[in-house]
């Protein structure tokens, strides 16, 4: 069945789905964006990932014309409307791109001539790029890039001006093409990933950093809460490069894969260089929360 797609009130086909070159999502990148993801057919949090939606959107003053209490309906209409595209093994993206609309080049940027570009879409999870990550763990590697500034953008504000992360995780390939961002921010501080957020146990002690230099991660907010469930001490805190590359464990956070192991860090073997007992319990508890074998989907992809 051929994808259909949300545009801007309008469900089509998505190969009639079109968007002027004008957009402000082409011309100034000024777009802010979420990606939920399903268990199961299930979408996971989805009312928790459209109200990040909506305070990004009021930070950067985007009016999307309609309500988030409308945007979940549609959002629900975009996904069952897509639904027979998926086998019932598989899992699907549910992402939201919402730009600021036409843009006219010129001296003010900050004029909104029409109505904001408002787009849906579905999409396979492909769960092929970390599934091996599962036993191995990758390995986690600073670029030289650094975050840009909360001082600059708040990256509370979930955004699709994605080019200093593109460099960055870039960058790590180029030393390890199995490598996975630590991104650090200006005072070298660990932030986050491209596209997620940074772990690691220490002693016992399960440790992220606050989200004044990352984005507050729904999968995040997943893991310290199932951490405090199974009775495991957690912190929010600075970490530096040091205290990965001396944790007994180390994972990585996003909404495709949950947790991603890293056994890796910078060429130095975190902990014992295996997936540490902590990154198990976690894994196990978040199947048992979603009612399927998360790592089991993934393998059976590459299998
Ligand atoms: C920069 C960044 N950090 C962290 C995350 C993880 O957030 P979530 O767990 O809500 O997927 C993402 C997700 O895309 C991201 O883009």
């Amino acid at each position: 069945m051929v994808r259909k797609v949300y545009i801007s009130g309008r469900m089509l086909p998505e190969t009639e789905a079109r968007i002027s070159i004008f957009d402000s999502a082409v011309m100034l990148a000024d777009t802010v964006t979420e990606s939920t993801r399903t268990f199961r057919h299930k979408p996971f949090k989805l009312e928790e990932h459209i109200e990040r939606l909506y305070q990004s959107l009021k930070l950067v003053r985007i009016d999307p014309g309609m309500s988030a209490e409308q945007m979940l309906r549609t959002t629900l209409d975009v996904y069952e409307a897509n639904l027979d595209n998926y086998g019932p093994d598989d899992d699907c993206w549910i992402v939201h791109n919402i730009s600021r609309g036409i843009a006219i080049a010129g001296a003010d940027p900050t004029v909104q001539a029409g109505a904001a570009t408002v787009m849906i879409f579905t999409q396979f999870m492909d769960l092929k790029p970390w599934a091996r990550f599962y036993s191995e763990g990758c390995h986690g590697v600073t670029p030289m890039s650094r975050a840009v500034p909360s001082q600059s953008l708040d990256p509370r504000i979930k955004n699709r001006s994605r080019l200093a992360y593109t460099l960055a995780e870039m960058e790590a390939k180029q030393v390890d093409p199995m490598a996975q961002s630590v991104i650090l921010d200006l005072d070298g501080h660990v932030s986050e990933n491209k596209g997620g957020n940074i772990f690691c146990v220490t002693k016992g002690v399960l440790r992220t950093p606050t989200t004044v230099n990352c984005l507050a991660g729904i999968s995040r907010a997943t893991a310290l809460d199932l951490a405090r469930k199974l009775g495991i001490p957690t912190e929010e805190t600075v970490l530096l490069p040091y205290d990965l590359a001396t944790a007994d464990e180390m994972f990585f956070t996003s909404t495709p894969y949950c947790i991603m192991p890293s056994t890796k860090f910078n060429n130095l073997q975190v902990g014992d260089g295996k997936v540490g007992p902590i990154t198990q319990r976690l894994l196990e508890a978040w199947s048992e929360l979603v009612g399927m074998d998360i790592v089991a989907q993934a393998r059976a992809q590459i299998n």
